[in-house]
C-alpha cells in the first residue's frame, strides 16, 4: 500500500456514513422532476458553455431547479490549484463528478460544461449515479472550426507553443463512443441545439 492508500484506508475505516432523513426522493417529489447530470463534453471553443447556459435558462423558465458547473469558473475557485496535465485533468473531473453527484442528491438538474477529454473519466462519473441519470451531451464541433473561431485566442497561443498541453493540439480529445445526445454545431443553430437538448431531457425527468 502506498502512503496515500494507507491514509485513505484510515479515513474510510474511521468514518461513518450518515443517512439523510430528507432524501433525494423527497426533494425530487417537491421539485416535481428527477435530478440528473447533463454532462457537456467537447473541445475548447466547441460551444459547451454557450449551449449549457441556454439550456439552463430554458429549464429555469420551465420551473426546474438547476445548477451549472462550468470549467473556466470551477478552475477559478474549487480547482484553482489544478493545471492541464493528464493527471490534473483527471483530478479536476473526479472532483467535478463528486460535486455533481452531491448536487443530484440535493435534487437538482446538474449541467456541467468541461472539455472532459477522456472516455475513462466520463465513464467514471456515469458510474457514480444510478443508471439513466448521466446524460452525455457531445458538442461536436470539428477542431478546424473551433480553431478558426478561436474565441479566447488560445488556439493561436497553443500553435505558437506559448500554451502547452492544449486539447486537440498537443493533448488528446477522445470522442464519446455512444453519447445520449450529439450536437453537430456545423448543422444546428444554438436555438435548435438547445431545443433538442431540452426536449430529450424532459423525456427523462
Ligand atoms: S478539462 O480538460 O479539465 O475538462 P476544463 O473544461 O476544466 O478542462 O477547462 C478548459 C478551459 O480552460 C478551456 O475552455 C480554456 O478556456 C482553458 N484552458 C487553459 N489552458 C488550457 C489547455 N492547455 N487545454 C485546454 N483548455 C485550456
Amino acid at each position: 500500500m502506498t502512503d496515500t492508500d494507507k491514509k485513505l484506508h484510515a479515513i474510510s475505516s474511521n468514518t461513518v456514513w450518515h443517512h439523510a432523513t430528507v432524501t433525494r426522493e423527497l426533494r425530487e417529489g417537491r421539485n416535481e422532476h428527477k435530478s440528473v447530470i447533463l454532462w457537456f463534453t467537447g473541445l475548447s471553443g466547441a460551444g459547451k458553455s454557450t449551449l449549457a447556459h441556454a439550456v439552463e435558462d430554458r429549464l429555469h423558465k420551465l420551473g426546474c431547479n438547476t445548477v451549472l458547473l462550468d470549467g473556466d469558473n470551477v478552475r477559478h475557485g474549487l480547482n484553482k490549484d489544478l493545471g492541464f496535465t493528464e493527471a490534473d485533468r483527471i483530478e479536476n473531473l473526479r472532483c467535478v463528478g463528486e460535486v455533481a453527484r452531491l448536487m443530484t442528491d440535493a435534487g437538482l438538474i446538474v449541467i456541467t460544461a468541461f472539455i472532459s477529454p477522456f472516455q475513462a473519466e466520463r465513464e467514471m462519473v456515469r458510474a457514480m449515479v444510478p443508471d439513466g441519470e448521466f446524460i452525455e451531451v457531445f458538442i461536436d464541433t470539428p477542431l478546424a472550426v473551433a480553431e478558426e473561431r478561436d474565441v479566447k485566442g488560445l488556439y493561436k497561443k497553443a500553435r505558437s507553443g506559448e500554451l502547452k498541453n492544449f486539447t486537440g493540439i498537443d493533448s488528446p480529445y477522445e470522442m464519446p463512443v455512444n453519447p445520449e445526445i450529439r450536437i453537430d454545431t456545423t448543422r444546428l443553430s444554438a436555438e435548435e441545439a438547445a431545443t433538442l437538448i431540452v426536449d430529450t431531457l424532459l423525456e427523462r425527468v
